[in-house]
């Protein structure tokens, strides 16, 4: 008896999903993981996911079943860069995305997720921050905060790959449809989005819409939950193009051998654990 629960990322292979007894966005699932019960928590997502649950649940065992699946975007910046970005521009708080390292974490003031950025932003007492890494979203909250927001370079490859001309070719073919976005898309791409949402914010929108046809961008792991959860719609994914290779690198045995083993085993050192998990704790309280 394990006594483990197995969380999984909406974009996760479908098999992956189908095991999970929850299934969610990064803001439920690191809930999920600060709240559950279980001794063991078997994560079926990114690194950093898998870490964010470690930090937030430290005397649980988690298991990363494929400790090789990182996530570009979160390699973008480290701690170092962190420190000397925050020196040269006066020591202004930071807002890290939670697609960052715990050390990354650790340096921060706030972390926040793509379903509550904006509000986190808002509730810096200060009026400029900087907000890392994520420069698409970076640039999606500006446009919904008075405060100056001090940007980083990185992007998130697989929505990168996402073009303003997939997103027209797809309402040429199916002019009634509703085009729903992730943030991490370039900001024309969310131009023509009719809504901007998280992966569960997306999930949740497909079940509300009254429009029969979606176009969807962002990475195609989600078509699977948005077709088990509103059956009737149709879901058109604008570019076969976005897939996360990270994401699918958790399968259903590597799941099952973690479990078996009890390999893979998150650690992080309990003094960047410590700050990392400050930053995650005050977008919880924001959340
Ligand atoms: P969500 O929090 O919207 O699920 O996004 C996670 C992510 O890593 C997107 O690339």
């Amino acid at each position: 008896m394990r006594r483990a629960v197995i969380l999984a990322h909406n974009y996760q292979l479908g098999e992956v999903q189908d095991v999970a007894d929850f299934t969610g966005d990064s803001l439920e699932l690191s809930r999920q993981a600060a709240q559950t019960d279980a001794e063991v928590i078997v994560f079926c997502g990114v690194r950093f996911m898998a870490e964010t649950a470690k930090v937030l649940s430290p005397h649980k065992t988690v298991l990363h079943p494929e400790p090789r699946a990182g996530c570009p975007l979160a390699d973008m910046i480290t701690a170092e860069e962190l420190l000397a970005f925050k020196a040269a521009h006066g020591g202004a708080p930071v807002v890290c995305y939670v697609n960052t390292s715990a050390e990354v974490k650790a340096e921060s003031d706030y972390c926040c997720t793509s379903s509550n950025a904006a509000r986190v932003v808002e509730r810096v007492d200060a009026p400029e921050v900087i907000f890392v890494p994520d420069h698409n979203l970076g640039l999606w909250v500006q446009r919904h905060t008075s405060k100056r927001l001090l940007l980083w370079q990185g992007s998130c490859p697989t929505h990168d790959r996402i073009t303003a001309e997939s997103i027209q070719e797809a309402l040429r073919a199916y002019p009634d449809a509703e085009v729903i976005a992730h943030p991490e898309c370039r900001p024309e791409v969310l131009d023509l989005a009719h809504q901007v949402l998280s992966t569960s914010g997306m999930i949740r929108r497909a079940r509300e819409t009254p429009a029969c046809t979606i176009i969807v961008a962002t990475e195609l792991g989600i078509i699977h939950r948005l077709q088990q959860e509103a059956p009737d719609k149709r879901f058109v994914p604008v570019s076969r193009l976005a897939i996360c290779p990270n994401m699918k690198r958790i399968t259903l045995e590597k799941v099952l051998w973690s479990l078996e083993d009890m390999s893979g085993q998150v650690t992080i050192p309990e003094d960047i654990a410590g700050r990392a998990r400050r930053a995650l704790d005050r977008m919880l309280e924001v959340a």
